[in-house]
């Protein structure tokens, strides 16, 4: 059943998607003002016409307008998701979603103003962002690091524009704003920076550790640390939690996208992967965005001065059309070794790494050993490709897009491995709600196999996440749904 319906700009959306206002009314791709590169050489792609109907109730169609809208350098986050007036199907608009992924990147890598926290040093100057040197601060990284939330004891977590934070006496070198990595293992939590989500940790090709960060901007920071003037609005503090009630976090909002709304930034949270330089040679060293961080070790109680190398990132931003977030993450170029380059990883050497579990020598343990002689590099493989559809426009053509635009500059040399969104957004229904994945996540696209291999190694197949919440961003966050699908929310806050 395919259902018409008229909104300010007549629209033909599919069945359940249509009539709740739900997804954005231009039909235009508008790009935050800046400077737009004309590369897009490409033309759109119209698919051949076949009607699915999914088990989540609404029916697709293939074809319809689908192109990704041209690069803009800007510093601005995107808003709003500038989807074609027709949808017709999942893939049909994976390309707007690939684009907003992009900007996304682009304006979260952006050199931060040394003003408060969370700002762009001229959003609109392009080549402030192409000029910026190797290791420059970003925006993401002025964002509050999860741990100055909820590791901050009985002190009050500050404002967040504030770099006043309780830090271990050990790394008291650490200067504000410099970039401090927890590396912990303490017991099979989820609560430990040295190792993955619900698994174990990655010894890279030099046998060190990964290292992972996860950071909030300003509007999730401020959701979960509440008012001063209500402490039952401290999110941090499990007993504000109990009983546990839906968590909604602000959403982004765009007067493009919804004419009357005001543009507002809405919350954003991410996730990064960084891996220790000692020892890589220079000219692959100029490859990653490199800077210098303390790496705090609970276990031994040390601070140690490193040079790291970003070589994932996962982005999130909830958005009033898609109150399931977008989930979006990127990898550095060389995380799988290639002929050209010694990968982040060596490469499998079994068909069973290589097109089963996508690794090999996974640890035994959890724990951090912190003998590097002690620890077996982890080869790697990707088992769920970058998507390569729709064809011209998929997420591969968007890389080749985007890298070229930012040719001459370290972002060239990351790529976006995949979004996901929720497609039928307005049906969400979180699992204590007798919601099941994925109808109640808002019918996810792509549905499985969305992960990133630098921080879900171990989860690349449906086979190996199974209990862990599935091989996918959104159907293991859905079992956060309540928190708003933030694990960090659900498992973190203290007494
Ligand atoms: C197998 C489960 C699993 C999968 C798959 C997974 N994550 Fe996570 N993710 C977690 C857990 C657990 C945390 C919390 C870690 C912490 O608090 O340190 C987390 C943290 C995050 C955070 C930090 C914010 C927060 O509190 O949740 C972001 C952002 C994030 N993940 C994005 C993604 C994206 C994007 C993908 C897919 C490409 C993904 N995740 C796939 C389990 C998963």
């Amino acid at each position: 059943m395919t259902v018409i319906c008229r909104m300010s700009l007549a629209m033909l959306l599919v069945a359940t998607l249509s009539c709740r206002g739900k997804m954005p009314e231009t039909a235009t791709a508008t790009a935050p003002s800046a400077t737009t590169s004309a590369s897009t050489t490409s033309t759109a792609v119209t698919a051949a016409q076949t009607t699915t109907t999914s088990p989540c109730g609404f029916t697709t169609t293939g074809g319809g307008p689908s192109q990704i809208p041209p690069v803009a350098t800007s510093g601005n986050i995107p808003l709003y998701v500038p989807l074609p007036s027709v949808v017709n199907s999942q893939v049909q608009i994976r390309p707007y979603f690939d684009w907003f992924s992009w900007e996304e990147f682009i304006a979260l890598n952006w050199p931060a103003s040394t003003k408060g926290r969370g700002n762009a040093d001229q959003p609109s100057n392009a080549s402030v962002f192409k000029n910026a040197k190797n290791g420059s601060q970003t925006v993401w990284g002025t964002w509050k690091a999860n741990w100055e939330l909820f590791n901050q004891g009985s002190t009050r977590p500050s404002p967040f524009d504030s770099w006043d934070v309780k830090i271990p006496a050990q790394c008291s070198a650490a200067k504000p704003g410099q970039r401090e990595l927890v590396m912990s293992s303490k017991g099979n939590t989820v609560l430990n920076d040295g190792v993955q989500a619900f698994s174990f940790p990655l010894v890279d090709a030099n046998s060190n550790y990964l290292l992972y960060e996860v950071r909030y901007n300003r509007a999730a920071y401020e959701f979960m640390r509440g008012t001063d003037a209500n402490q039952k609005s401290w999110l941090y503090l499990a007993k504000n939690l109990s009983p546990p009630t839906q968590q909604t976090m602000p959403m982004s909002t765009a007067a493009a996208a919804h004419p009357g709304e005001q543009d507002q930034l809405g919350a954003m949270m991410l996730k990064a992967a960084w891996r220790d330089m000692t020892g890589v040679p220079a000219s692959e060293r100029n490859r990653y965005y490199v800077v210098e961080a303390q790496v705090y070790n609970p276990e031994t109680q040390q601070c140690t001065a490193k040079d790291v190398g970003l070589v994932g990132l996962h982005i999130v931003q909830k958005l009033q059309d898609f109150p399931e977030w977008v989930w979006s993450t990127f990898e550095q170029v060389d995380v799988l070794t290639s002929p050209q380059h010694p990968g982040l990883l060596p490469a499998c050497t079994t068909t069973d790494c290589s097109q089963v579990h996508g690794f090999a020598n996974r640890p035994q343990t959890t724990t951090l050993d912190p003998n590097p002689a002690n620890r077996t590099p982890v080869p790697a493989a990707r088992i769920n490709a970058i998507p390569t559809t729709p064809p011209g426009q998929s997420t591969v053509d968007a890389n080749m897009m985007f890298q070229q635009s930012l040719a001459g500059t370290v972002w060239a040399n990351y790529q976006l491995v995949v979004t996901q969104w929720p497609f039928n957004a307005g049906n969400f229904k979180p699992p204590e709600n007798r919601g099941t994945y994925p109808c109640g996540a808002g019918a996810p696209f792509p549905e499985t196999g969305a992960v990133n291999v630098t921080m879900e190694t171990y989860f690349q197949s449906a086979n190996d996440a199974v209990g862990a919440g599935g091989n996918s961003c959104m159907s293991c966050h859905y079992n956060a749904a309540l928190y708003d699908f933030s694990w960090g929310l659900k498992r973190r806050p203290h007494a």
